[in-house]
């Protein structure tokens, strides 16, 4: 059994599938600050092919909602409760805050453990980390490569070079990979990439998101690749959310769903 999903609006929580007689590996995918309209299969502009052809093969969720900023939706979907429960509803973690997921709240890879599963994740964390205990591997996670701030520079912070998949072998595996991409306040992407949209994006800003967009489909693409070649795709579900929709300020587009306003733009300050 392989089965996509792909969500571009944000879930607090996705349960979809029941029954299977061994347990399946769950990849989740978490893109930053993605629009609803930069996407293939809403806006044929935007080149996302693995993007697309997963969500044809999988399910698509439509309609769902998120907070709009990325600790408090982050957050949300870690533990399956609403922010304002455990007291972080309003805004962003600042990197220099005394501030943290609530360290009695129960995690997402607390109970995957639980339920027998080798649990990484890969990418931004932003539930605070100004005490060991708040850390991703203090909070259920068995490894992580990754950052605990909101947006850093995606050359000097690269997290690509740290996905391996081959750890963990014999357990399922519970991959959490919470990509900054595309998040657009250190825009940044190959040349190669934003060349594909010259003279189809006049917008420099929405060349470098399209471009940005067009990288990640091929970073998930490799990473479907990986999971085929390694023999475990067959019994894999792959779920592809984002925190929040697009910032019009950064180049993002959510057409024809509303504007995400620039006041609760992530990261800033
Ligand atoms: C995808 O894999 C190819 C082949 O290994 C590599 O050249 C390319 O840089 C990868 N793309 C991304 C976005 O990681």
């Amino acid at each position: 059994m392989s089965i996509s999903v792909l969500l571009t609006v944000p879930v607090l929580f996705l349960s979809a599938f029941a029954r299977c007689d061994s347990q399946p590996n769950i990849v989740f995918i978490f893109a930053d600050d993605y629009g609803w309209n930069d996407i293939g299969y809403h806006n044929p502009i935007f080149q996302t092919p693995n993007l697309n052809s997963l969500a044809a093969d999988g399910i698509k969720l439509e309609n769902y909602y998120v907070a709009p900023v990325c600790t408090p939706s982050r957050g949300q979907l870690l533990t399956g409760r609403y922010a304002m429960r455990y007291g972080l509803v309003h805004r962003n973690i600042r990197p220099a805050q005394r501030m943290c997921l609530p360290l009695d709240e129960v995690t997402l890879p607390e109970k995957m453990k639980q339920a027998g599963y080798a649990t990484h994740m890969v990418g931004k964390w932003h539930q605070g980390f100004y005490t060991p205990a708040c850390i991703p591997t203090q909070r259920g996670f068995d490894s992580f490569f990754g950052f605990y701030i909101c947006t850093e520079d995606y050359f000097t912070h690269s997290a690509s070079g740290g996905f391996d998949l081959k750890r963990g072998e014999t357990d399922p595996l519970f991959l959490y990979l919470a990509y900054q991409s595309v998040h657009a306040k250190y825009a940044s992407v190959p040349q190669q990439y934003s060349d594909l949209y010259n003279g189809i994006i006049e917008d420099e800003r929405r060349r470098t998101l399209a471009g940005m967009v067009t990288c990640m489909d091929e970073g998930i693409g490799n990473i479907t690749k990986t999971l085929k070649d390694s023999g475990i795709w067959d019994n894999t579900i792959l779920i592809f959310s984002n925190d929040n929709g697009g910032l019009p300020a950064h180049g993002g587009n959510n057409w024809p769903l509303r504007v995400r306003e620039s006041l609760y733009e992530c990261c800033s300050g």
